[in-house]
């Protein structure tokens, strides 16, 4: 970021206590007792509903939960069936997105693929949990992503605070499942998630040399 940047915003991070509910939360999350396992179920019915936007009838999408472990998706914007990973951390980021969808339906056309865009967030959630002690290094990575965000896929500086409160009321959701819910869980997580979109809108206001878009290095924190 230039020294051009003005008032630099407050940093919270998470405490040690907090990272470690985060990393217990996210366990649960991705072990869910066998009785939520859906093991003895043989399909599970998932529709990801489509908004009220006509432009969007197109991509309504059903899509299946096979005991293959795979989810299978059949939609008019496909011409075939899609398959992906039907892992816990994939099914928890289908129930954000189902969540947001039903609060905010007007975000439902940002999203060319539900379930490619579930799997590309519950990798980067996985690796955000398994590094959440050293959360500080990942920082440039979460402003070129923010950069991205604004630039490529229009995301303005509110949305952060919606779709954060969506994502903890799914972790809540999930561990109340369980019986595994606590407050100061819900506190582990927005801590996290304002960390994150702090970058995030950073990167949106920065200029296209100073986001680096060209440069493709992997981070090994994000
Ligand atoms: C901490 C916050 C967030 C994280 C970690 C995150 C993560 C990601 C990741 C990993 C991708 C995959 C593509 C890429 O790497 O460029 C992505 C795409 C995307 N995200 Fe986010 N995101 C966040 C916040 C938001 C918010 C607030 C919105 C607002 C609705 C949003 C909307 C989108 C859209 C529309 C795409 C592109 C989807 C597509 O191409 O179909 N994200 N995000």
């Amino acid at each position: 970021m230039s020294s051009r940047n003005h008032k630099r915003p407050v940093y919270v991070y998470p405490t040690a206590e907090e990272c470690a509910l985060i990393k217990q939360s996210w366990d649960y999350i991705l072990s869910p007792p066998v009785s939520e396992s859906g093991a003895d179920t043989s399909t599970i019915n998932l529709t990801i509903a489509p908004t009220e936007h006509s432009a969007l009838s197109d991509h309504s999408q059903n899509h299946v939960v096979s005991t293959t472990g795979f989810v299978t998706t059949q939609s008019a914007a496909f011409t075939g069936t899609q398959q992906y990973p039907n892992s816990p951390a994939t099914q928890f980021t289908i129930a954000f997105y189902t969540n947001l969808f039903h609060t905010n339906p007007e975000y439902r056309f940002l999203f060319t693929d539900v379930f490619r865009q579930s799997s590309a967030l519950s990798g980067m959630l996985s690796r955000i949990v398994r590094n959440v002690d050293r959360i500080s290094e990942g920082a440039d990575a979460m402003r070129r992503l923010g950069y991205r965000h604004a630039a490529v896929y229009k995301i303005r500086d509110e949305m952060y605070e919606t779709v954060g409160r969506n994502m903890v009321c799914t972790v809540r959701e999930t561990l109340m499942k369980q019986g595994r819910w606590s407050p100061e869980i819900d506190w582990a997580w927005l801590t996290v998630w304002t960390l994150l979109s702090t970058w995030m809108k950073e990167g949106a206001h920065m200029n296209p040399d100073e986001s680096e878009l060209d440069q493709k290095e992997k981070c090994s924190v994000m």
